[in-house]
This record gives structure tokens, C-alpha cells and sequence, in this order.
């Protein structure tokens, strides 16, 4: 496995692999999500590539950039026996070089639900993406259904401006109890991931009463919140039952939709979803 830590260093070992590359670009601190995405890019492509780079311009000025967990080694040693042919991990400087001031924004997609909590983090995301597939030209991009709105973003960056690569979505990664694996689950403690199965038990009741019916959107989002009620530590965000493409709010289920959830536990903010429909 080669370790990158400039532009120039990348470029120079991905010339030095054929075929085709897929790439996983993550903020480290991986687990078995982040690395079921490199199998996945290892099985479509010759070569496999991961960045870690966390991200400073997609974190408000009150959010967790500073204590975002960083385990360079560990993820390296999780890259190497997954299989990833080269890490990216650029410096902050090789990144955003004084002068910086060129951005990508994706307007639509980005004004709702996450993009609403969090003024600028949508521009951010697809700023870093649209430099790392600048940066290494990959073939195949993968990115987790995990955050749904992210990935909706992606596709949206990708086609407007016709970048050459294939976006691949690919499933949420959950702990035994359905929690969905974030890096950011190191700052709950054992009795809150416990507790924070209350989220997959809400969209597993959302989708059970679609089976037995309902197609209400009001309803079903009442549902899913007296779920969540059930867990008093729980403070609830928002949960909504979106279209699955372009995030608009729905009042009647119509097809496959998709229901959003984020909520807090203590200070730590978990964010999920699943696919909502008939069948
Ligand atoms: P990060 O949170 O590190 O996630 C990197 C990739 O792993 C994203 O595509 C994310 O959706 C995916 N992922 C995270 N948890 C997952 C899980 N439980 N199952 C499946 N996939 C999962 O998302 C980012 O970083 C950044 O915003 C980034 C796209 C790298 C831009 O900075």
C-alpha cells in the first residue's frame, strides 16, 4: 500500500497502477462502513484508492472539527488489510493553499434537512469532492447511503458539471442493535449506543406500517416520532418522509420514498435513514 501525501506523490503512484480506479474519499477515524466501500471499490476496480482528509470547511464555526477523531495509524493499518492500494491524506496546505476562494455550490439539494441545521456544510462537502476527484481521477466514486443528503448532493455535483466518474451508493453499515456506524459513535458512551437502537426500531415501524398500508405521510411521521419518544434521552431533530431523489418534503407516499431522522444523544448528533415504500 502507498501512502500519499501530496497531489504530486498520488499522481505519480497511480501512474504507476493500470485499470481502472475506484475511490473512497472519508475524513478517517474508518470502520466497518468506511471499509465496505474499499471492498466494494476493490471488487468493481483494478485499483483502489482512500483519502482521509478531515474536511475544516464543511464544520460550522460551533461544530466538532477540533475534536473530530483522528487515528491516522489505525486507519492505515484498516486500508492495508482491506486490501486499498493508496491512501490520500493530504495536509490542510496541499488542500486549501493560501488564496483559496474558488467553491462548488449544489443549490437545491442542500437547503433542507442537514443543509438547514448546518449553513455551508453542503458547499463544503462538494468543494473537498469535487477537488478529490479532480486530484485523483478515479473511475468509480463510493459514497454510504448512510448520509443519504450527502450522496444525493454527489450525484447532483457529478452530473451539472459533467464530472467523468461513476457515483456509486452503496448500503448502511450497522452495529448488531441496527445503530448505523459514524465515527463519531466514539463519543457515545456504552448505555447511549444502547439506547440509540431506538432510531433503526423507528424506521423498521415506518416501514412496517407502509407494508400494512399507509401511505399518509403525516401519519407515519407521527409514528415514527412516538417511537422515538420512547427514548427519553433522545432529543429529536427532525424526521421526515422525503422524495428519494430530490429531498422535497411528501404528504402521500407514492413509490419508494425515504424517511430522514437526526436527533441528539447528550451532545453527540446521529443522523439516519432508509428507504420507504410499498414492497
Ligand atoms: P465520512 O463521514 O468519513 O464518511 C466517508 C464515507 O463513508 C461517506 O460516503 C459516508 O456516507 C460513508 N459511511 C459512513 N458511515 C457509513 C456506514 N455506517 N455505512 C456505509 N457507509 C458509511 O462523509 C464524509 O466523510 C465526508 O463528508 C466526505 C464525503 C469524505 C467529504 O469530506
Amino acid at each position: 500500500m502507498f501512502l500519499a501525501r501530496s497531489i504530486q506523490e498520488f499522481r505519480e503512484a497511480r501512474s504507476t497502477l493500470g485499470g481502472t480506479l475506484g475511490l473512497v474519499p472519508t475524513m478517517g477515524a474508518l470502520h466497518a462502513g468506511h471499509l465496505s466501500l474499499a471492498e466494494r471499490a476493490r471488487r468493481d476496480n483494478q485499483a483502489c484508492a482512500l483519502t482521509i482528509f478531515v474536511n475544516p470547511i464543511q464544520f460550522g464555526p460551533s461544530e466538532d472539527f477540533a475534536t473530530y477523531p483522528r487515528y491516522l495509524e489505525q486507519d492505515l493499518q484498516r486500508c492495508a488489510s482491506a486490501g486499498v492500494h493508496l491512501v490520500f491524506a493530504p495536509s490542510m496546505e496541499e488542500m486549501y493553499p493560501p488564496g483559496f476562494q474558488s467553491w462548488v455550490t449544489v443549490e437545491n439539494l442542500s437547503r433542507r434537512w442537514e443543509g438547514e441545521r448546518r449553513p455551508g456544510h453542503f458547499r463544503g462537502v462538494a468543494t473537498v469532492v469535487a477537488k478529490l476527484l479532480n486530484v485523483t481521477q478515479p473511475n468509480r466514486a463510493y459514497f454510504g447511503e448512510k448520509d443519504y443528503q450527502q450522496l444525493q448532493v454527489i450525484h447532483a455535483l457529478v452530473r451539472d458539471l459533467n464530472i467523468p466518474v461513476e457515483v456509486v451508493g452503496c448500503p448502511t453499515v450497522r452495529e448488531e442493535n441496527g445503530l448505523a456506524m459514524s465515527s463519531r459513535n466514539v463519543f457515545l458512551s456504552p448505555e447511549q449506543r444502547q439506547r440509540a437502537e431506538i432510531i433503526y426500531r423507528a424506521l423498521r415501524r415506518g416501514q412496517e406500517l407502509v407494508r400494512s398500508g399507509e401511505r399518509q405521510v403525516a401519519r407515519l411521521e407521527e409514528a415514527l416520532r412516538q417511537v422515538l419518544a420512547q427514548e427519553p434521552e433522545l432529543r429529536l431533530d427532525y424526521v421526515a418522509v422525503v422524495d428519494a431523489k430530490t429531498l422535497e418534503p411528501l404528504s402521500q407516499l407514492n413509490g419508494i420514498g425515504r424517511v430522514l431522522v437526526a436527533a441528539y444523544l447528550g451532545s453527540v448528533r446521529l443522523i439516519d435513514n432508509a428507504a420507504i415504500g410499498p414492497g
